[in-house]
């Protein structure tokens, strides 16, 4: 969990106290020699789950410290997660995820503590925590401030309900291939014009649905 966090975007807006984050190994609250958090499933069936008390105790006592808004539990069969959603979990103040393991926690948990399901995609990781490393930068980069030029999270792929349009840089011909000539005409309308076209139908050949309704 450290290192996606601990590079380039993320590290410097933790460093310029623009967002903080703490992680919590959950063994700690594990019971007996092997700080045990995981059990066998009543009623049979491969797979541990983790157990209700280490997870309580674990979110208990960090609900002492502060407030949350939200108790996410990152999970497969959660809701899929959109750029929508991270646009109103950025306005939050403070967020727990909970990363799975195993085969699930015990949903007993899910129904007590548990405000919100999330699932990254259609397939499943080995452990939620790279999905929650994945809700965490997601979030991040809309704080006010964490991007140098805050608009460009505001041109982003989604942010409009589109795909981004193509981006070039210099040379303007690089091997033969050369940048559409209305990016080097200077003619501001005529640009928006193009990238507006260009990412309408990006969406319209790659992402369809993103288009319906
Ligand atoms: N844990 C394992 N797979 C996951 C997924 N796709 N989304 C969220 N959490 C997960």
């Amino acid at each position: 969990m450290e290192s996606p966090l601990a590079h380039s975007i993320m590290d410097r807006a933790v460093k310029r106290g623009l967002l903080s984050y703490e992680l919590i190994d959950l063994r700690q609250y594990g019971t007996g020699k092997h700080h045990q958090i995981d059990d066998y499933q009543y009623g049979g069936g491969s797979g541990m789950v983790m157990m209700c008390e280490p997870m309580a105790q674990c979110i208990e006592e960090l609900s002492l410290k502060r407030e949350y808004d939200e108790i996410i539990f990152m999970t497969p069969d959660g809701e899929r997660y959109s750029q929508a959603m991270a646009n109103g979990l950025s306005l939050k103040k403070n967020i727990m995820l909970i990363a799975g393991h195993y085969k699930g926690l015990d949903e007993r948990i899910r129904e007590k503590y548990v405000t919100k399901e999330i699932s990254i995609g259609d397939y499943v990781l080995s452990g939620g925590e790279l999905p929650a490393a994945v809700v965490i930068d997601s979030i991040g980069r809309l704080i006010p401030g964490v991007l140098n030029d805050e608009t460009s999270a505001l041109s982003d792929s989604f942010q409009d309900g589109l795909l981004s349009p193509p981006v070039y840089t210099r040379p303007s011909d690089w091997r033969g291939h050369k940048v559409p000539e209305v990016l080097l005409s200077g003619h501001e309308a005529k640009i928006e014009e193009w990238r507006q076209k260009q990412a309408e139908d990006r969406t319209h050949s790659r992402r369809p649905d993103l288009l319906e309704g």
